[in-house]
């Protein structure tokens, strides 16, 4: 559900926003705006959630780097026991530079470069997840060029669409550009067991993003396992299934997925199967940990609208623009007292894409109230950018009463690091 008043991870106290013990007002005065702000309290409380739900089964829960892929984070999430779901060079970089262990991370995607494919097996990664037979047949040749065997599972696609808030984030149907289709996974891992260099050891699946209800996952699984079984009675044994991510929040009133409902199809089902089971989380471990702050700039009349213009805007936060997410938007103050108006929530960004709320009916700021923008640890700062130039946002981690600079503001000479200067 919402996050509660009193007890998420922003609750009021004596009507002012607090990240964890720390009022928000007091990080953005020291940190300036726009700030993200992470509570770890929170992300701790969700891997446990996680835990506590596959309990009985054997399992690694590979954090999906994508969804935020900051250092302090991702160390905090590797002491938890998390690994790594990696899509590229770069995000197997940080993973290890926060001391996750490579032992840990699985590679997705559908376009791994040979570099990163060696670099990969020279990291000695747990397995890639492999997207196409072109794919396959590359790792196989950077692993021979190496003298080793490059383990990996097929990421399969299962011709399951899952209901998701937007199209973007649908990747388990035909004719997406995920995953290998149905009908030549299994030829492809017949071919694979010829190879001296390739280790069939799992399959993958990943439907989406932000799905709230079990049952698509269940269907993807179902139709996988048949090929496992089928791949079993070849004398392929496979020792995982990676049922990617996708376990959606509650960013509105509306709930996110069950985790304990999810756990009660899916354990079953693995372990009568004998494999271990990989979950790819993302936003569902860091997404409600993290909050926006931004200041109110302006608020501009006119005929038709009420526009608050605030620091932040689509450089740092693009979802509500990209995939038309809703995140809401509070006064750090307390509300109490304040007019309730009808407002658009927007950045200083030369686009009319460029906003974070629109028609938003909320206590009515003021220029120089200080706004939070919820649930936005995920897919926040990881897809914030330079446009406009910009300088992307410090982030900050609360454990309690504990404050960390986790990434610093960046500079003007951030901006043109690299880029050669006229002379
Ligand atoms: C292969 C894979 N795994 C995991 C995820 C994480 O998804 P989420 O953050 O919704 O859990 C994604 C998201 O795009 C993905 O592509």
């Amino acid at each position: 559900m919402g996050q509660s008043l009193l007890t998420g991870p922003f609750p009021r106290i004596e009507g002012e926003l607090h990240c964890g013990q720390v009022a928000a007002e007091e990080l953005a005065r020291r940190f300036g705006t726009p700030l993200y702000v992470y509570n770890l309290a929170s992300i701790r409380g969700r891997v446990a959630l996680f835990r506590s739900a596959f309990a009985e089964v054997d399992h690694l829960l590979a954090y999906s780097v994508k969804a935020n892929g900051n250092l302090m984070l991702l160390h905090a999430l590797g002491t938890m026991g998390c690994g790594a779901d990696i899509t590229s060079g770069g995000e197997l970089f940080r993973a290890i530079r926060a001391g996750i262990p490579a032992e840990r991370m699985v590679f997705a995607g559908v376009g791994k470069t040979e570099g990163e494919i060696g670099y990969a097996l020279d990291e000695r990664i747990m397995a890639f997840n492999v997207e196409s037979r072109s794919e396959l047949e590359t790792i196989d040749a950077v692993a021979g060029e190496r003298g080793t065997r490059a383990p990996f599972g097929v990421r399969v696609n299962p011709d399951v669409l899952a209901d998701t808030p937007h199209a973007y984030t649908r990747t388990g149907h035909a004719d997406t550009k995920f995953g290998v289709p149905w009908a030549e996974a299994p030829e492809l891992y017949r071919w694979a067991r010829e190879r001296p260099h390739l280790d069939p050891i799992g399959i993958d699946v990943h439907i989406g993003s932000q799905i709230v209800e079990p049952e698509p996952y269940v269907r993807a699984i179902d139709r996988v396992l048949s090929l496992v079984s089928a791949l079993k009675a070849d004398g392929i044994e496979l020792e995982y299934l990676d049922i990617g991510g996708g376990y959606g929040i509650s960013y509105d009133d509306r709930p996110g997925m069950d985790l304990g409902a999810l756990a009660r199809d899916v354990v079953p089902r693995v372990r009568a199967a004998g494999l271990k089971l990989l979950l790819e989380p993302g936003r569902s471990l860091v997404g409600e940990a993290g909050v926006l702050l931004t200041r109110v700039q302006y608020v501009k009349h006119t005929p038709t609208k009420t526009f608050v213009i605030v620091d932040g805007g689509m450089s740092e936060l693009i979802r509500p623009s990209h995939y038309g997410g809703y995140h809401s938007v509070d006064l750090v103050a307390d509300p109490s007292g304040r007019d309730v108006a009808t407002v658009d929530v927007v950045g200083p960004i030369c686009e009319t894409g460029d906003f974070l709320a629109l028609d938003r009916s909320m206590p009515m700021p003021d220029a120089g109230d200080l706004l939070a923008v919820r649930t936005v640890g995920a897919y926040g700062f990881a897809m914030a950018s330079n446009y406009n130039g910009r300088l992307r946002p410090a982030e900050v981690m609360v454990d309690g009463d504990l404050v960390s600079l986790a990434r610093r503001r960046e500079t003007f000479e951030d901006l043109i690091r690299g880029e050669e200067e006229p002379s």
